[in-house]
This record gives structure tokens, sequence and C-alpha cells, in this order.
């Protein structure tokens, strides 16, 4: 089962350099590994100072590196649909390139790479994928792509979720939209149920696992916070933290307050990210690229342990919990302020918000007619009694 790691965290904190590091580590110790840039703007062949492309590139035994182009990701998966979607789009008096352009669901161009994910991961091309990603907020978008989207298409089509096959004759012709035809039909179902693959591979702690890149500074600290929230919220897990560019001892008299402030924001990033692996890595006097600065980096991170390992105890994510004639539904979203959270239930369906992120929970039959009251924090964990 192919491993998948992936690196998030804010603009410039090191994500590229630390993907690099740990996927070169990885096939330097046999594993055949691929590590995929999916920000656009790459820069994973700085890192390497390596020419890469859009396709996999063999750089050394075991060690391939791939940028994704957005555009040829959207035709190597997408296009049929987009083409339906363009048509609906026209029928609807949207003339020319912006039907196309609006055809274009938010976030499904990014989605597209997904697809890249989750075909090496079905053909187990490769023993781990490192993922290298856009900054938080893009990443975030990306990664609650998958149960949006089966979201909407539950809703535009009657789609059975059991074979992922549309249920034509229930389909009505409303508001005298096309109808599309058989390929656009084959190939919703086909984009549906690949969409349901990459959300379950990505959500499958034994395979994916998520780790945080941070710098010890207040802004990036309070990020990460957010994002490790969001992230446990919409099912993912997290297994480490890496704090990069910690600046040593001997880095002068001019960075002696950094120094103070960053010991202080390491103390607090170590008592409120307790449940998981820190690593800290030291500001280095030199840009790490290249392999052999890779290599050291990825040995600074990970000594004698394997990064391909499961390096934190994962829980899941949400928990249907019956106590007495109470029951209860258990969250881990640490961070989380009661203030700014929402919960409804809507048909059945649980509706968390925590700030702008939002996501839908399919309740247990034993708590579909239940409303979400009293909502507590314990230990990090939401506690909703459902009443
Ligand atoms: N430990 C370190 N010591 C010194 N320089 C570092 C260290 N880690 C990263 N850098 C440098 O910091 C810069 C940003 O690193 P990198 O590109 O890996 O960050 P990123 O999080 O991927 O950025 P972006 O958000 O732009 O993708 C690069 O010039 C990189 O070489
Ligand atoms: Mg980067």
């Amino acid at each position: 089962m192919t491993r998948i790691i992936l690196f998030t965290g804010k603009g410039g904190v090191g994500k590229t350099s630390v993907s690099a590091a740990t996927g070169l580590l990885s096939a330097m110790e046999g594993k055949k590994t691929l590590i995929i840039s999916t920000d656009p703007a790459h820069s994973l062949r700085d890192a390497f100072n390596i020419e890469i492309g859009s396709e996999p590139k063999k750089v050394m035994e075991n060690l391939y590196l791939q940028e994704i182009s957005v555009t040829e990701a959207i035709k190597k998966y997408w296009d049929k649909l987009k083409l339906y979607l363009t048509s609906l789009m026209r029928s609807q008096g949207v003339e020319g390139i912006a039907a196309e352009e609006i055809a274009t669901l938010p976030g499904f161009d990014e989605a597209s790479q997904l697809l890249y994910i989750r075909q090496y991961a079905m053909e187990n091309t490769y023993d781990l994928i490192v993922m290298d990603t856009a900054p938080t907020g893009e990443s975030l978008k990306l990664l609650s792509f998958p149960e949006a989207f089966s979201w909407y298409m539950e809703r535009l089509f009657p789609i059975s979720r059991k074979t992922a096959k549309i249920m034509r004759p229930l389909m009505k012709p409303f508001l005298n939209l096309p109808i599309p035809d058989d390929t656009v039909f084959a190939s919703i179902e086909e984009l549906y149920s690949q969409m349901r693959d990459v959300k379950d591979i990505l959500s499958d702690s034994s395979r994916t696992t998520i780790r945080l890149v941070c710098n010890p500074d207040m802004m990036s600290f309070n990020e990460t916070k957010r994002a490790y929230t969001y992230l446990l919220m919409y099912g993912y897990s997290v297994d480490a933290l890496i704090i990069n560019k910690i600046y040593q001892e001997n880095s002068g008299e001019f960075l002696t307050k950094w120094r103070h402030s960053q010991a202080q924001i390491i103390k607090e990033i170590e008592d409120a990210f307790g449940d998981i692996k820190i690593f800290k890595l030291p500001m280095d006097d030199e840009e790490p690229t290249g392999m052999k600065r890779l290599q050291k980096m990825g040995k600074n991170i990970y000594g004698d342990m394997k990064p391909w390992d499961i390096l934190s105890n994962i829980e899941p994510p949400v928990e249907f919990e019956v106590m007495g004639n109470k029951k209860f539904v258990r969250m881990k979203v640490p961070f989380a302020k009661k203030e700014n959270l929402d919960l409804h239930n809507r048909g059945g369906e649980l509706i968390v918000q925590i700030d702008n992120w939002r996501r839908v929970f399919f309740l247990p039959q034993s708590m579909a007619d239940l409303s979400p009251e009293n909502a507590e924090f314990n230990k990090g964990k939401l506690v909703i009694e459902m009443v």
C-alpha cells in the first residue's frame, strides 16, 4: 500500500525543502519515492537544482520528481465533464470563453491534481508519495474538495452512494437544461467515484498523514494551530510538526532578541502540540538546496527514525457514542473556540462550521433526528450532546 505524506504550512516556512529532504532520505533508504508538487509556484526544481516536468522524472535510484501542471491534469482527467458544463452554460446564454470559465467549479482545477495521487496509489506505482503543497489556505481548499464535490454531485444528480451509478430514469429535465449524453454521464460517474477514492485514500490514517511545517514566530504558530484544527475537522491525520529555521547560539548578537522570542514560542508550540511528534530544525547558514544539503537536512530531522513511519498515535477524528440514554458526537478539534463554532442538523447531516470551514457528517440512524445541543470542549475534544 502506497504511503502518502503531505506537507503543509504557511508561505515560506520550508515546506518544499522539508518535502525534498524527506523524499530524498526515504529514496536513499530503499523506498521507491515520488515527490510531487501541487503548488503552482513550483520550487521543487530549485530545491534539487534539477529541471523537472509535469510527468514523474527519475532523478536517481528510487527517486522521482513531478511538478503537476494543472492544465494538463484537467486535460487528462476532467475534459468530458468540462465540455458538458460548458454546453450547460452556453444553453443558459453564457457566450464564448466565459462559458468555459464558469464551467470550472471553484477548486475544480486544483483538485484534478489529486487524481494523479489516486492513480499512483491504486496502481501501487510507488512505496511513498511525498506531497509538497501550496501554503495552508490553498492546501486546505484542495483537501476539502473531494468531500464537497461528492456532496454537490449527490445533490445535482441522483447518484447511488453504493454503486456510484447515476439513477438515470429519476433524472428529470429541469430548467430546460440539456441532459448530458451517455459519455458525459459515464464521465460524471467516473469522476464521482474517483473523487470518493481520493477521499478514502487521503483520509485513511494507516496510509496518509499530514506533517505541519512552521517557524518559531507568532504568525506561523497561529496559522499552524488553525490549520491543525481544520485538518482534524476534515478527518485528516496529522502525525508530526516540524519547527524550522531556529536560530542557533552562534548566530550573533544581532539575533539575540529573536533567539529569546523563538525559545519562548517553541515552548508554547511544544505545550500546544504535545500529542504529535515535534521535530526542531536549525536555521542553516546556507540554503538547503541540492542533494547533499537536503540529505543533511533529512538526517537532521529524522535522525535514526524512518521518515515513512507513522510518527504519532492517531485517534479517530469523529466518534459517535451512546452512554445510557444520552447520545454524543465526539470530535477532535483542538484550538477551536466555542464562539466560532456553528452546529446544526440538516436532514440527518450534522453540519459543523468552524470559522469559514464547514464539514458535513452523516449521522448514524440512531441520531439522524436529533439536534446538537450542549457542545463542550474537553481535553481538545468537542463533545456534542445530541438531543
Ligand atoms: N532550515 C533552513 N535553513 C536555512 N534556509 C532554509 C531552511 N529551510 C528553508 N530554507 C530556505 O527558506 C526559503 C523558503 O523555503 P521553502 O521554499 O522550502 O519554503 P516553502 O514553505 O516551500 O515556501 P512556499 O510557501 O513559497 O512554497 C528557501 O530559500 C529555502 O532554501
Ligand atoms: Mg514551496
